[in-house]
């Protein structure tokens, strides 16, 4: 399972640069089934997550070849439209194909993705809107069957800006005959990724990125180089980490306009934020002040994948954080691992109250997801004595070198397999 070995109290030096977003790839990479041609998705992030829809797409009969930051993927002759439960379950996302399939074979088979380490994530949201296109869904013994002639477009209104159903609504009306539009969309900056790379293969799509995005069904879309954008969720977690070490980092290839929902709670702990470009830089005082109230909302709030990041940083800041979780029903795991480092942090329901403490210490500690990982490495960057960090393979889904980019910047951490 892996572990990082942590040594705390190190000042960060240098600069980062930020890979590509997990959350653009991951789609991205299942929409070259709807393409249907070859295509090559450039500034790739080296995560498992990747192999993990690496192995559905070669499942699926996709000829895929990687190198370093590109993955080409040739969907000509898919020989399949059947994911196997193993495959579903390694990646909780693996739900993201079936819009995909449905545009690009007609017919998806997979199973239930399972709910996973923070929350139930069920799909209804996904399935009502297939059956709007007119696909047909059948359920049973944990097994979805989707299947339709030709998708025809529709209204369809989300009770929830799903990010997940909206990029799988848009990735079955792609090639639809008429017009969807989707009401209460996800906002995301990663639904405006796929849309520029469905684009940029003749697909039209508009409104991405607003509430409102307008498919027009195109009869067939064409080869594209592509390149992913930065990964918001890792650029945040390097700002973390120079908070936690009252440090001066700059952060490379970001786009500071998806950062803005978290800037405001970095400047509340004092920390000073300067943009140029597409480089951040955050200079951290000698001792944090508690943010406000966290409230994780839909995009453009605060995104609930920075809510464990930002729970160390309140965990070593001077006074109480209230962190409202209102996406997720079980996003508080990392709670009772950041205790044992010494954190005072109360879990009310959705709400955990922290008081801040003026030094955690090094001890075990458990990674019970992605993000919960990546905060747990965060509070041994700042922890008295050696922190050990296991079950690591969480974060090697969504971090791409996690310990050799923060040793890079002064920070001593290790790796053990
Ligand atoms: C995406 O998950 C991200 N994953 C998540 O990132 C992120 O936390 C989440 O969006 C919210 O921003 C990927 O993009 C691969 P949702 P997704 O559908 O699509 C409920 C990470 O750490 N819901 O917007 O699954 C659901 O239970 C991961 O990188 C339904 O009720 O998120 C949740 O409470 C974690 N029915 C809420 O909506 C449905 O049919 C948000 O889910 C679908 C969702």
């Amino acid at each position: 399972m892996g572990q990082y070995m942590i040594e705390g109290g190190n000042r960060l030096y240098g600069s980062v640069r930020v890979q590509g977003a997990k959350n653009s790839a991951l789609p991205i990479l299942a929409a070259t089934v709807a393409v249907g041609v070859p295509c090559v998705i450039h500034n790739c992030p080296d995560l498992t997550d990747i192999d993990s829809t690496v192995k559905i797409l070669k499942s699926l009969g996709c000829e895929v070849h990687r190198s370093v930051g590109s993955v080409s993927v040739d969907s000509s002759h898919i020989s399949s439209n059947c994911i196997s439960d193993t495959l579903m379950r390694e990646m909780r996302s693996s739900i993201i194909f079936l819009g995909a399939l449905i545009s690009g074979t007609g017919e998806a088979v997979m199973t239930a993705p399972g709910g996973c380490d923070i929350g139930l994530r069920p799909i209804d949201l996904h399935l009502t809107a297939m059956q709007k296109l007119g696909i047909r869904v059948t359920e049973e013994h944990g097994q979805i069957r989707c299947s339709c002639q030709k998708v025809r477009g529709n209204k369809i209104t989300l009770s929830f800006p799903s990010v997940g159903a909206t990029e799988n609504i848009i990735l079955a009306s792609v090639k639809a005959s008429g017009v969807t539009t989707i009401i209460n969309a996800a906002r995301e900056p990663e639904i405006v990724d796929l849309a520029m790379f469905l684009n940029s293969c003749g697909a039209r799509i508009s409104g991405a990125g607003d509430s409102t995005i307008v498919i027009e069904g195109v009869e067939r879309l064409h080869s594209v180089q592509y390149a992913i954008m930065p990964d918001r969720i890792v650029a945040c977690t390097y700002m973390a980490a120079a908070a936690v070490t009252s440090s001066s980092i700059i952060i490379d290839e970001v786009i500071p306009s998806h950062l803005v929902p978290v800037f405001s709670c970095f400047e509340q702990t004092g920390c000073r934020i300067e943009t140029a470009g597409n480089k951040i830089r955050i200079t951290s005082p000698q001792r944090l002040r508690a943010p406000e109230t966290i409230r994780t909302m839909p995009y453009p709030g605060f995104p609930t994948d920075c809510q464990a990041i930002m729970m160390s940083v309140a965990s070593v800041a001077d006074g109480i954080t209230l962190i409202n979780e209102n996406i997720f029903e079980n996003r508080f795991k990392h709670v009772a691992e950041l205790n044992r480092m010494g954190a005072d942090i109360r879990v009310h329901d959705k709400v955990a109250v922290v008081n801040g403490v003026s030094r955690l210490q090094g001890t075990r500690v458990h990674s019970t997801d992605l993000r919960a990982g990546a905060a747990l490495v965060l509070a041994g960057l700042c922890a008295d004595g050696v922190t050990t960090v296991d079950s690591i393979c969480y974060i090697d889904r969504g971090y791409d070198s996690l310990a050799k980019n923060l040793s890079s910047m002064g920070a001593k951490i290790k790796r053990k397999d």
